[in-house]
């Protein structure tokens, strides 16, 4: 295996000074056009691609069938540059100092290859290269590879009546602009992760405003927010109505239980006092009854007679 890969690479570079030198003879010596040549100044693009999405970077168009080898050179910060190659002959494909796995050839890479990069992380950020050798000659493209971050943007009420706009966490660094102008304060914190925080402090002391709004400019799309600095205030008298209200209204429960809670009590109070009464009637009834039993003259009488009738039988 590393005696094919040692022919790769001496057939490589064979490839790319003959091809070179006769792409540029041919140039130099015949006046007919070139077929598919990218002038080496337009074969530098930049890309910006969001973090953790999937990126497919290509190589030079080239739509003649006789490409022999693609080579991807990979110069990320802080790494040794990393090389891919692909063989079309033989479908076979090399790596040299290429430990990040996300980057991978495209399956489908055979007629045009494609570098892919799933999904796009911070540290990818670095220059891209393809280089094609064909009969023809050597053909690149290069990408600078910039990776953003949307930020996140807030916009909230900060101390002494001023506004803040925070555009957390982006990459690059957002822009916040205000509408309308106030008196602003811009401070970009950066994050150990290769982001950065934009917050601007505004204060409208002069001409006071009833709502503003910010924008945040970015890479990845412009956001706007607005806040209407009236309606807080009515916001917090709302809800101040709101507890006043709540209060008024479990203080009435409170007070209207305690009168239920008296007036049952009451209630039971009068019954005791009204089964008491008809327990004194009772009793005061009673002795009255046997009084006038009694005291009745004809009870006396007639028993009496009874007596009489039947002592007398
Ligand atoms: C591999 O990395 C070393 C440094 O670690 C560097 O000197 C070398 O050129 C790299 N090889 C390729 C093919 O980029
Ligand atoms: C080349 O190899 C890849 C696997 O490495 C395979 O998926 C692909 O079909 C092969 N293409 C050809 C033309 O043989
Ligand atoms: C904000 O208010 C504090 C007191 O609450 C005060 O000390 C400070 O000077 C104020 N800042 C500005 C910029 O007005
Ligand atoms: C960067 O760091 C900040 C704070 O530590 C975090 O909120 C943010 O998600 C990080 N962003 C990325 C892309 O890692
Ligand atoms: C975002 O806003 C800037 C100016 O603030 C403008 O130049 C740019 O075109 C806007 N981008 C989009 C995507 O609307």
């Amino acid at each position: 295996m590393p005696c094919t890969w040692r022919t790769l690479d001496l057939w490589l570079l064979l490839i790319s000074t003959v091809f070179l030198v006769a792409a540029s003879t041919n140039s130099s010596l015949t006046d007919r056009p070139q077929r598919s040549f990218i002038p080496p100044a337009a074969a530098n693009t930049s890309l910006s691609v969001r973090v953790g999405t999937k990126a497919v970077l290509s190589c030079p168009p080239i739509t003649s069938t006789a490409v022999q080898v693609t080579t991807w050179e990979i110069t990320l910060r802080d790494q040794p540059a990393c090389t891919r190659a692909y063989r079309r002959d033989t479908n076979e494909t090399r790596a040299k100092n290429c430990s990040d796995e996300t980057i991978s050839w495209d399956t489908r890479h055979d007629q045009n290859p494609v570098l892919q990069i799933d999904p796009v992380a911070i540290t990818h950020d670095g220059y891209y290269r393809c280089e094609v050798a064909t009969p023809e000659g050597n053909f690149y493209q290069g990408y600078h590879l910039q990776v953003t971050v949307p930020p996140e943007a807030t916009l909230f009420r900060g101390k002494n009546g001023t506004v803040v706009c925070r555009a957390a966490a982006g990459r690059p660094a957002a822009q916040i602009s205000w509408t309308p102008a106030g008196d602003c304060d811009t401070e970009e914190e950066p994050l150990g992760n290769d982001t950065v925080t934009v917050q601007s402090t505004c204060r409208w002391e002069d001409h006071p405003v009833s709502t503003v709004s910010c924008s945040v400019s970015h890479l990845t799309g412009n956001q706007s927010l607005s806040i209407d600095l009236n309606s807080e205030d009515q916001a917090s008298s709302n809800s101040k109505i709101l507890y006043i209200s709540i209060s008024i209204v479990i203080i009435l429960i409170i007070v209207g239980s305690i009168c239920l809670l008296k007036l049952g009590v009451c209630r039971k109070c009068k019954f005791k006092k009204i089964e008491a009464n008809s327990v004194v009637e009772e009793e005061e009834m009673q002795p009255y009854a046997s009084y006038t039993e009694k005291n009745n003259p004809l009870y006396d009488t007639v028993s009496k007679v009874k007596q009489s009738g039947v002592l007398q039988n």
